[in-house]
């Protein structure tokens, strides 16, 4: 009986992703960067059961039913396909975030379910084969497969996963807003922003020239651009999504107010730059000169961290039993 532990970090788009061109290949409408973080990781095993007649999944020592249990069960199925296997799993998985809360809890999810599985499922995948598997669980998994700055090319299924790019030295401050999940998943929030915002293709045009931006400002270490870029992008995500009918709103209002502080903070000479995920929590990009002054000063909004670029995803173990 076969079993693998992975262990991933989640990242923070600085160009975000939005909308998919196929929702079973989980296929983006435009590609994406980001920064995977070295802190919230989650611990992931994945556990052949011959005997079992499903895949049962607990998180956080609580066992998962509904829509959490069957992402997992029909990522298995991804996984299984590939394996050319029909036993069953049993996952569990720790993870030191909260979920659904905008921090991006997904992504190191199913970055490490991907490793896990396919190392307990006994396939043989290298980095980019495993970033177009963790894809097809959540898009922005893709990118937490790999270490520090990734971008994820749009592509096809073959062409579309994530990879390392050059960039300057960067840390980034997280601060926590609020922990209850969000009111409309990013699954569901992407679909009915696709179908109903009139600013949609706009968006997908936009997002395609700001990345080609971004990555010159990564190649040039231009800190000052990327920030910017980072910033423009997140006002850019949430303004399509309040654009939707119905419309939906991830920012509260103390969301706002780090944004206006972080503004009022760059014109005193500091380099930050905000950017929020489909959630309330606000995340600014900074510098390893910066970080300690910004997250002293945010931390009169919320819990506050000062966070490095982190590793991509572990495999922690792997073992055969009779
Ligand atoms: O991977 P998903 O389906 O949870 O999408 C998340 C999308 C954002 O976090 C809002 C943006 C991004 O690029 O990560």
């Amino acid at each position: 009986m076969a079993e693998a532990s992975a262990r991933a970090h989640p990242n923070i788009a600085l160009v975000k992703y939005w909308g998919k061109r196929d929702a079973d290949l989980v296929l983006p409408v435009a590609g994406s960067l980001s920064l995977t973080l070295d802190e919230f990781p989650t611990t992931t095993t994945v556990r052949l059961d011959p005997a079992a007649v499903a895949d049962s999944f607990t998180l956080g020592g609580v066992a998962q039913q509904g829509t959490q249990l069957s992402r997992v069960t029909e990522f298995l199925d991804v996984v299984r396909e590939l394996a050319d296997s029909d036993v069953r799993a049993a996952v569990t998985s720790i993870s030191e975030i909260p979920t659904d809360a905008g921090l991006a809890s997904s992504a190191a999810g199913f970055a490490a379910l991907a490793a896990a599985a396919a190392a307990a499922y006994g396939l043989d995948l290298d980095q980019r084969a495993l970033s177009r598997l963790a894809r097809r669980g959540s898009g922005s998994a893709t990118r937490s497969v790999i270490p520090g700055l990734a971008v994820w090319h749009a592509g096809d299924d073959e062409g579309s996963f994530a990879e390392a790019v050059d960039g300057p030295e960067l840390r980034m401050v997280t601060v926590t807003l609020s922990r209850t999940p969000k009111a409309v998943s990013s699954r569901e929030a992407m679909v009915r922003t696709a179908r109903t915002s009139p600013f949609f293709p706009a968006w997908v045009t936009s997002t395609e020239e700001t990345l080609q931006e971004a990555l010159e400002a990564c190649a040039q270490g231009d800190v000052e651009r990327l920030g910017h870029l980072t910033e423009l992008h997140a006002h850019r995500m949430h303004a399509v999504i309040e654009s939707c009918d119905p419309p939906i709103r991830y920012l509260s209002p103390t969301s706002l107010e780090v944004f206006d502080e972080v503004a009022r903070m760059r014109e005193a000479g500091r380099r930050c730059y905000a950017t929020a995920d489909a959630g309330a929590n606000v995340v600014v990009l900074t510098t390893p000169e910066d970080a300690e002054h910004v997250a002293a000063e945010l931390s009169v909004h919320g819990e506050t961290r000062v966070v490095r670029p982190g590793p991509g995803v572990e495999l922690i173990s792997r073992t055969e039993s009779a």
